[in-house]
């Protein structure tokens, strides 16, 4: 068993793993993420003091889900690309997505989070860890500066600095021929929701980035282009909405209404 001893905005990590874990346990699970159930059972640690909910459970790994696909649809039409996860804390996507040995795959998080993920998960072709806080953009000398290259980044934006948000996508637009920024981010309401979230308030975690209109990053970002802006719940045929629960389910229905409240939280790609 492995103890950790992880707070403030490294804790959170356990609060996706745990949602991501729990949801696999599901009949109906979206997500599958078997790796994440395994990786849960060998963590000396009380999750049941989140007191996540199944609603809670079910909206992350829609979250996770829809990101998976970006990444499979950018592996699928770039060979022998770069894939940079960024924050990935403990989860499991290089395994979920499980890419081709030519694509070049990097998981970056602080460094104590990366000799945790090396206890829990084994290497594999093309895979590499990176320990080091983001915002030090040294460990970008370290990725082949000629791939199209992926950025994952999956709650961890709103953990950043704007100024680091944006000295990091600048820096990413600028080394890399070309490729995709994908990633979720809040609008002020919303960030001011997730920081009332009793699970966030249990890690001390400090939020700082939102995001109001997607298309400003745009401006502040030269070569960066929308390509799509897709609310976190948005699916095609209701049937992951079917599984919430009634209050839920209507505050969905709200948000599907209220364009404002959709940007509470989103998902967003770029592409540069
Ligand atoms: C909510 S967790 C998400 C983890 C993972 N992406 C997932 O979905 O399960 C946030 C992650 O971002 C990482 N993180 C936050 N700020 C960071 C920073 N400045 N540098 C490196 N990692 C950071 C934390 O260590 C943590 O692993």
């Amino acid at each position: 068993m492995e103890k950790v001893h992880l707070t403030h905005e490294k804790a959170t990590l356990l609060i996706t793993l745990y949602a991501k874990a729990e949801e696999s346990r599901l009949p109906d699970s979206l997500l599958r993420d078997h790796y994440a159930a395994d990786a849960v059972a060998r963590i000396d640690h009380d999750f049941s003091k989140l007191g996540m909910n199944r609603d809670e459970m079910i909206g992350l790994s829609m979250r996770a889900y829809t990101l998976d696909a970006w990444v499979r649809e950018f592996i699928a039409a770039h060979r022998g690309a770069t894939v940079l996860h960024l924050g990935c804390g403990l989860d499991s996507r290089v395994f979920r997505v499980d890419p081709p040995p030519d694509v070049s795959w990097f998981d970056v998080d602080y460094p104590d989070v990366i000799e945790l993920r090396k206890k829990l998960y084994p290497s594999r072709p093309g895979y590499q860890l990176l320990g080091s806080p983001i915002a030090n953009l040294a460990w970008l000398a370290k990725i082949p500066a000629d791939k199209p290259t992926l950025v994952v980044a999956e709650g961890l934006f709103l953990y950043l600095q704007e100024d680091e948000v944006l000295q990091l996508l600048r820096a990413v637009t600028t080394q890399f021929p070309s490729g995709e920024i994908a990633f979720d981010a809040y609008s002020r309401w919303g960030l001011a929701m997730v920081r009332r979230n009793r699970m966030i308030r249990q890690t001390g975690a400090l939020t700082h980035w939102s995001l109001g209109n997607p298309q400003d990053l745009e401006s502040q970002v030269p070569g960066l282009r929308l390509r799509a802006e897709q609310w976190v719940y948005e699916e095609g045929d209701g049937k992951q909405w079917a599984r919430f629960t009634w209050p839920s389910r209507m505050l969905v229905w709200l948000m599907r209404r209220v364009p404002p409240l959709r940007r509470l939280g989103r998902l967003l790609r770029y592409r540069y």
